[in-house]
């Protein structure tokens, strides 16, 4: 009784191990699905759309020449396309780690690929071509809404089966900016259907566009990101663990000024958030001697450094915000603070991090080229400071030559955003470490 009893609970540990891997595995496609959509997205309609602009702003020496249009189109294509797309990947992938049971929602996660594909591609092409725009914009929008709501219904069905301890605060700051994720996609729906009814053009008016962007950028990617942070960086940058206090309070200052934007108080606003990022980098310790070595294997050992030169970007940025209030001329200062944040902090930190963690993510795979990871982080962080330097100079009139310096920083910054395409792409076209690893042997077996 005792013999049949062991054999069966061995026959399910079995099955449930090979069930575990088949899901592992089917989830490992679908985050790459979600990567690779996200890398195409940043090439392609975000950084491609967005040097065209800069240079043809630069050639006009004059930003209002340029279409509202075709500037919010890439800066969708930027937050939603690829940074969007990364932050569902990451989540489906946390799922399969985090579950106990076998169900993985794996057609729940194909259903919200492809629905946020067609989203953001709608979204993305209507409001460059205006071709129907009065249907394809709002219902772009739409069709992302509908995607990240089955995906926060898959996230919250699993969370509620699977723990009832309080979580930590990552985890708040995490699941707190996937709700304000999705408020932002209802306020988007919400201004694209106005601008459908009311509007001319595909183009939000300029201060309603302004007040989204602040929304996305602080309310979904820096919280996100800090979420992360908190996890992360004390075990792969052996920084000391997060104080979770001080960073709910950034969390909160954040929030404060998203809201006191939405009054016009940009001033306020600005202070808010100024105290809201050093905060953060309290309470991650980023500046801090690290109290463990550093994890550096397979990745390029100047990870620490552009960790925490992402952060001074965020300071950099709230400064910009802060001057640009009484001083702007033209959107300089409100463009140089705009890619201070987007390109220094997020697209560092994306950067940095995702080639530390995607490559495993993907099927354990290892980085194709540590000096590639190098060569991206210091393009992406010479063309910030060129960009962010030469933008107030340039647009405000103050220093002719400075919209020279322009092009320069935008194909600067896209060769970076070229080399980390090429190092994920060839990263996840190479097969997983263990297959690499038995094909050398199987082939140096062959050779004696
Ligand atoms: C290759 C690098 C990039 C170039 C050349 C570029 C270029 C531009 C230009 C010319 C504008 C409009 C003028 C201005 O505000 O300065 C703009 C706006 C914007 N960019 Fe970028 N950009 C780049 C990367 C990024 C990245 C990585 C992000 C986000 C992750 C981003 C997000 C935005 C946003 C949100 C706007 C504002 C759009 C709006 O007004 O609705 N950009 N960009």
């Amino acid at each position: 009784m005792s013999t049949a009893v062991h054999i069966g609970s061995v026959q399910g540990e079995t099955q449930d191990n090979a069930l575990r891997i088949r899901n592992e595995r089917r989830s490992q496609y679908l985050v790459t699905a979600f990567i690779v959509s996200g890398v195409l997205f940043m090439l392609l309609p975000g950084t491609f759309l967005g040097v065209w602009n800069l240079l043809n702003i630069s050639e006009a020496h004059d930003a209002s020449t340029l279409p509202l249009g075709w500037l919010q189109a890439h800066g969708q294509a930027q937050i939603f396309g690829w940074i969007g797309s990364f932050i569902l990947g990451i989540g489906f992938y946390s799922l399969t780690k985090m579950q106990t049971g076998r169900k993985f929602p794996l057609v729940a996660g194909w259903w919200v690929w492809a629905l946020w594909l067609a989203g953001i591609s709608l979204r993305w092409g209507s409001g460059v071509t205006a071709w129907e725009w009065r249907v394809l914009l709002p219902l772009g929008s739409f069709l992302q809404c509908a995607a990240f709501l089955l995906f926060f219904i898959s996230v919250r069905r699993h969370r509620t089966h699977t723990t009832s301890r309080r979580p930590e605060v990552w985890m708040q700051i995490v699941a707190a900016s996937t709700i304000t994720f999705l408020s932002t996609l209802m306020v988007n729906c919400a201004l694209l259907v106005r601008q459908a009814w009311l509007g001319n053009s595909p183009a939000v008016p300029h201060l309603l566009d302004q007040q989204f962007v602040t929304l996305a950028v602080w309310g979904v990617l820096v919280p996100t990101i800090w979420g992360f942070n908190a996890r992360w960086l004390p075990i792969f940058a052996g920084l000391q663990k997060p104080d979770g206090k001080r960073l709910l309070l950034a969390y909160v200052l954040s929030l404060l000024g998203i809201a006191l934007t939405f009054f016009g108080e940009w001033l306020a606003s600005g202070l808010v958030l100024m105290a809201a990022a050093t905060v953060s980098v309290d309470a991650l310790h980023v500046w801090e001697r690290a109290v463990q070595p550093p994890k550096l294997l397979n990745i390029h050992s100047s990870f620490p450094f552009f960790l925490r030169v992402a952060y001074a970007w965020l300071l950099v940025s709230c400064v910009l915000a802060l001057l640009a209030v009484p001083l702007d001329r033209a959107g300089g200062l409100w463009g140089a603070s705009r890619h201070a944040i987007t390109v220094g902090f997020v697209a560092l930190m994306v950067f940095a991090i995702g080639q530390r963690i995607l490559p495993a993510f993907c099927g354990m795979r290892i980085l194709w080229s540590t000096r590639l990871m190098f060569w991206s982080m210091f393009l992406l962080s010479l063309g910030c400071l060129l960009r962010v330097s030469a933008e107030p100079l340039a647009y405000g009139g103050l220093w002719a030559p400075a919209w020279k310096v322009l092009p320069v920083s935008a194909i600067v910054e896209m060769t970076a955003v070229c080399l980390f395409a090429l190092n994920l792409g060839a990263t996840l076209w190479q097969p997983p470490a263990h297959l690499r690893s038995e094909t050398k042997t199987s082939l140096s077996k062959g050779a004696a």
